[in-house]
């Protein structure tokens, strides 16, 4: 985790220090040379976002690098920041490599939603899952940023925004066997007391009595109980006068069960869970930073394992709201375990549902690992303020078509829907699965293609990125009860 200190610029030691140059001539700020600017001038006319190092040596001999990171404001605001934080990826990796701990960050030409970009990167880069490794890179332990561009409140609520990011990555990299439902269930029980929300969590016992039909047929190949966790975060006076109702996929490791993932498939499949993860850093954020809107998560936890027990293609599962479902592959798990967590987040009559799951490689298929594959049923007005949202923070939407023709690809001959259709259109398939037990405003998003990186992806690392709670915090941030209202 990285301290970050505000100072003045006149204050700002002379430690190693990265200067962000606008549009202007960089000299009012850091004191440089006419030399270095003449210099920083050449290069800026090359390449308008060159990366320029200057290094300085005293009379002992020890040198001091300043990392001038020259970029075009000519771009629109979200482009600009989104090439902020990728700058800031590139220097920490720089700074890393260098072994340095300490880092003032100053500039000239830009705003305090850039510096704020920036420093998102670059605390976002700064991350590492090392905690198994004997040797550990140099991260950044310390950030001194100019005060001319924030309060310290803001930077603050910035902060705690990150360090939940970098909290769902850890949840999301830990292996199955460090991380199972009974341990992840206990870790948000601790982490909501210390935030001070409420945590319910069932066991096996309770998810049994209350009938949860879905989630206990893909447990029952595990070796581990399953978990239901739920978490409250009311402020005071919210804006809102029904909960907002955030679902995520727990399944903690996702062999496919008896349908089981051949070849490589398997791997990176302890990122399953990454929309719980993702829903319960997003409300803990909202909860840390005071937001005035009252959520709920509902957090739905198991593996997805063979065994002589486990659940059965052909299986007929009764749900948690009386459907009936027609298991047709046991590795369409998410979509079974989800319907449950939104059946029962119905009874609170959320003004909306929104779930985010790992849940079909269709949806990577379609759209890359760029985005989110998003879909909605009656929640037009959310989903327009999302996608405003989502190209804002640069995690970006692609809404996909609710027709309901696709309907029919779900229907069973021996059920009341079945758990997945045709090869085609597998994502919408898979929504329009969800789809059919909320009872709310409803809006899905699949981020099978981002919620993990088995290469470095810039900011977001290598492994678990945290896609998708900047965008839903973001969103929670700008809600409005009137978006909801036509
Ligand atoms: N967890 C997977 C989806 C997935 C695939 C996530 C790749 C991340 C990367 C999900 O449970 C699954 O296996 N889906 C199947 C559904 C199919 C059997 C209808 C899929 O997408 O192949
Ligand atoms: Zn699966
Ligand atoms: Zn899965």
């Amino acid at each position: 985790m990285i301290q970050f200190k505000l100072s003045p610029t006149t204050e700002i030691p002379a430690i190693d220090s990265i200067f962000l140059f606008g549009d202007e001539v960089p000299a009012k700020v850091l004191p440089f040379k006419k030399e270095e600017i003449a210099y920083l001038l050449n290069c800026r006319k090359q390449d308008a976002e060159a990366l320029v190092v200057l290094n300085r040596y005293n009379k002992e001999g020890i040198c001091t690098s300043i990392y001038v990171q020259n970029f075009d404001a000519n771009l629109s605001p979200a482009e600009s920041q989104e090439k902020l934080r990728r700058s800031a990826a590139t220097i920490q990796e720089r700074l890393s490599k260098a072994k340095i701990e300490h880092i003032a960050v100053s500039g000239e030409g830009i705003i305090p939603e850039e510096m704020a970009a920036f420093l998102e990167g670059l605390t976002l880069s700064n991350y590492r899952f090392d905690r198994y490794k004997a040797k550990k890179e140099t991260l950044l332990s310390e950030v001194i940023v100019d005060n001319r561009f924030f309060k310290q409140d803001e930077l603050d609520r910035s902060v705690r925004l990150w360090n939940r990011i970098c909290q769902c990555r850890d949840w999301v990299n830990e292996p199955i066997m460090a991380l199972n439902a009974e341990k992840f269930a206990n870790i948000l029980k601790e982490e909501g007391e210390k935030a001070g929300i409420k945590v319910t969590v069932f066991g096996q016992k309770q998810i049994e009595s209350l009938k949860m039909g879905g989630l206990i047929a893909v447990n029952k190949g595990s070796v581990d109980e399953a978990r239901f966790v739920i978490l409250e975060y009311k402020p005071k006076r919210p804006l809102n006068t029904n909960p907002i109702a955030l679902v995520g996929k727990g399944i903690m490791y996702d062999t496919g069960g008896l349908n089981i993932k051949p070849e490589d498939y398997m791997q990176e499949m302890k990122s399953d869970m990454a929309g719980a993860a993702t829903m319960a850093a997003t409300l803990l954020a909202a909860a840390d930073n005071q937001l005035p809107i009252h959520i709920m998560a509902f957090l739905p936890m198991t593996d997805n394992r063979p065994s002589g027990n486990a659940y059965a293609a052909d299986d007929i599962i009764t749900m948690y709201d009386g459907t009936t479902v027609e298991v047709v592959n046991t590795d369409a798990e998410g979509r079974i375990i989800l319907a449950d967590a939104i059946a029962y987040a119905n009874q609170f009559n959320p003004e909306l549902i929104i779930d985010a799951a790992t849940l079909t490689g269709a949806a990577v298929r379609a759209i890359g690992t760029y985005g989110i594959a998003a879909m909605q049923q009656n929640a037009e007005n959310p989903m327009n303020l999302l996608r405003i949202v989502s190209n804002q923070v640069y995690e970006r939407i692609a809404e996909f078509p609710f027709w309901k023709e696709y309907d029919e690809l779900i229907k069973s001959e021996v059920a009341d829907i079945k758990n997945c259709g045709i090869a085609q259109a597998g994502c919408i398939t898979a929504g329009k699965f969800l789809a059919h037990f909320a009872k709310h405003p409803y809006i899905h998003l699949d981020i099978a293609g981002v919620a993990y990186y088995p290469k470095k992806e810039s900011f977001y690392g290598v492994g678990a990125s945290g896609f998708g709670i900047r965008l839903l915090y973001a969103f929670l941030q700008t809600y409005d009860i009137a978006t909801q209202k036509n």
